[in-house]
């Protein structure tokens, strides 16, 4: 009997507050601009994966949701289990040659998510950072979660995010090989444990303009994309560490709003245009602007922030002392929609992407 290779790791959904919308390099995935997100509880919205080493294997599979799926040649997917395979066989098995030589293996992979896949819920990014996490922990990778960021980018660019918890940046990184485009930790979720997340799902249907495809017509077309690049997002990712550090909600909400509102001009901007948010979408926002004006209005401070992905679904960000009026907000006044959203309490994973 051949020994049992095999382990499984689970990550969740990360939300970014700075918005990652746009490549300078499509095949190692580098983005335009560097982004931050915060990674969202260890049981809702999370992808869990196992994967297995064997001799016996004759070809390396894939189980989404139960469903075989292709693994393509060329694919973001092989990408990333060939560089898992090149590490296991670059950090164990060269430096100890009694090492098991499971580089040379095939490996089956069976993957869950416990939420709506490709609904703007960020699917991708807990898959490919489960996935990653999984291999390394089946080959014993001795290297940290910044290092395997560098491979779980190269599934789906937010993935690089999904591996560490609580408040995570991705540094766009200058190189052309893609060395220094990775995640790290701004601040764990303890930091900041007061900080949660609603999540409303307005649709849990699939997504019309998929992100690839979107962020390839942005970088195309998009004037203002040009000029988010250049003159907005590197003060608005020093400002948001700093309002995080200094755990000032009041900035972290107006930083996250106005990201959120410039990713989707810039969507808006593209040509032809993108439309990602709906009517739905849009009246929340109206909400929680009304919501923070009287707040103002009244001397008090902002209460929430809301952040829109590609798809219309809301995450709001609020301190947990204001969830509960929050939610009742929103079910008085999406009633028809009250079972279908989640209060994500406890909101922060303990160390993102876990075994
Ligand atoms: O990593 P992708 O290709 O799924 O792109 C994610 C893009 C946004 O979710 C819209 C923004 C972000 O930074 O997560």
């Amino acid at each position: 009997m051949s020994p049992n290779y095999q382990a499984t790791a689970s990550a969740p959904v990360n939300i970014a507050v700075i918005k990652y919308w746009g490549k300078r390099d499509t095949k190692l995935i580098l983005p335009t601009n560097s982004s931050l997100s915060v990674t969202l509880d260890q049981d809702h919205l999370r992808s869990t994966t196992t994967s297995r080493a064997d001799p016996k294997f004759t070809q390396d599979r894939l189980w989404l949701n139960g469903k075989v799926d292709e693994i393509k040649p060329d694919s973001r997917l092989e990408t990333c289990i060939t560089e898992m395979k090149r590490l296991r066989k670059k950090t164990v098995e060269d430096k100890d040659p009694k090492a098991p030589k499971l580089s040379t293996y095939h490996v089956h992979i069976a993957s869950y998510n416990n939420f709506p896949t490709a609904a703007g819920l960020a699917s991708s990014a807990s898959g490919f950072a489960a996935l990653v996490a999984s291999l390394s922990h089946l080959y014993e990778l001795p290297v940290d979660a910044s290092t395997l960021s560098l491979i779980s980018r190269q599934g789906s660019g937010s993935a690089c995010r999904s591996l560490f918890g609580g408040f995570v940046a991705w540094q766009m990184g200058t190189k052309s090989d893609g060395s220094d485009s990775l995640a790290i930790q701004v601040a764990p979720e303890s930091h900041w444990p007061e900080m949660h997340a609603l999540i409303c799902v307005v649709s849990d249907d699939k997504k019309g303009t998929s992100s690839t495809s979107g962020m390839q017509r942005t970088v195309e077309t998009s004037p203002l994309l040009q000029h988010r690049i250049k003159n907005v997002v590197p003060e608005r990712m020093e400002k948001m560490t700093r309002a995080i550090k200094d755990k000032d909600f009041d900035s972290f909400a107006k930083i996250t709003m106005a990201d959120s509102n410039q990713f989707h001009a810039v969507a808006l901007d593209t040509e032809p245009p993108i439309f990602y948010m709906n009517d739905v979408s849009r009246a929340i926002i109206a909400l929680i602007v009304e919501y923070n004006r009287l707040s103002r209005e009244n001397g008090g401070r902002y209460k929430a922030a809301y952040t829109y992905d590609a798809g219309p679904n809301a995450v709001v960000y609020a301190p947990e002392a204001n969830m509960k009026e929050i939610a009742s907000l929103i079910i008085a006044y999406f009633p028809q929609k009250a079972g279908d959203f989640k209060d994500v309490l406890g909101l922060f994973g303990a160390e993102g992407a876990k075994d």
